[in-house]
């Protein structure tokens, strides 16, 4: 499974944040936005990953991740000259993808909770899979509508009457038919290649599978600047509580075994002694106390 990471945008609702950084390089509690996209990705076992942003960022994602072998991954980095829509990503990217399956995540989503996306990835064979996630205001987003069966049989892009109240958060997974399916699809209205098509697409040739997210799970969005500072408090709060970071990507790649723990001791060696090294350094111990 390929991964893409769309980090593109102008970032107009953050504005003046926006100004000198993007808006996926702004702070989240601790560590920058992409951080967290690119946890859930490592934490679902994808190791090869697509960053697309604009041609004034990209050289700041390059110089925040690299080539990804602190990660555990590989990087690839392109460039999306002009914010025309999410699904654009599979153009920009068809490449990359080449003959393999794929799954796209927004650079301004946080997920957190369980092993729901693992398990998608894990058990993905064909057609799509997307998920629903219960929200109060469904109309600032895709919506999907159930049948009795819990079967889904629409999907609206920001609706102004939502038929249901589950959104579709920005974690999409597809088949290798996704680059053909955006290729035939037209700009709409508002001039771009709307995600939401593409899904309306698959659910039009029966191969849409919407997995409803639980409510133990946390979905976050951080494109504005009261929901940026929500989602601050809350990384904040369960790690003061527990103890342990949400968003760490080193971490993810060693408990995934994509780092070993030798690999990890020498990224943290890179790191200036600060909160997240010792954090990593805690990690390391605790793991080398297991091993004995
Ligand atoms: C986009 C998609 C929408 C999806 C949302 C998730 O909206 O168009 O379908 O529900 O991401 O964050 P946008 O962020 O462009 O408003």
């Amino acid at each position: 499974m390929k991964g893409i990471i769309l980090a593109g945008g102008a970032g107009s609702r953050l504005y003046p944040l926006t100004l000198v950084a993007s808006k996926q390089l702004q702070p989240v509690y601790d560590k920058p936005m992409v951080y967290y996209p690119l946890t859930t990705l490592i934490e679902g076992g994808v190791r090869e990953i697509c960053l697309i942003s604009t041609p004034h960022d990209l050289p700041r994602f390059k110089q925040l991740l690299g080539d990804g072998s602190r990660f555990g991954v590989k990087f690839d980095y392109r460039e999306q000259a002009k914010p025309e829509g999410i699904a654009q990503a599979f153009l920009i990217a068809e490449s990359f993808i080449a003959r393999d399956p794929v799954t796209l995540i927004l650079g301004d989503n946080i997920f957190y909770g369980g092993d729901t996306f693992q398990r998608a990835f894990d058990e993905f064979k064909s057609g799509a899979t997307i998920f629903g996630y219960h929200v109060l205001d469904p109309e600032r987003y895709g919506v999907v509508e159930f049948d009795a069966e819990g079967v889904a049989v629409s999907i609206e892009e920001k609706p102004k009457q939502p038929k249901s109240s589950y959104a579709v958060p920005g974690l999409y997974i597809y088949d290798n038919q996704v680059v053909e399916i955006t290729k035939s699809m037209k700009p709409s209205a508002r001039g771009e290649l709307e995600i939401t098509s593409v899904n309306v697409e698959y659910l039009r040739r029966k191969e849409l599978h919407v997995v409803r997210l639980n409510r133990g799970f946390a979905w976050l969005d951080a494109g504005t600047s009261s929901s940026l500072h929500e989602a601050s408090a809350y990384v904040q709060t369960i790690e003061k509580r527990a103890g342990i970071k949400i968003g760490c990507p080193e971490e993810a790649a060693f408990h995934r075994g994509q780092l070993s723990l030798d690999n990890l001791e020498s990224v943290v060696t890179s790191i200036p002694n600060c909160e997240y090294r010792q954090y990593l350094q805690n990690v390391i111990s605790e793991a080398r106390r297991l091993a004995k």
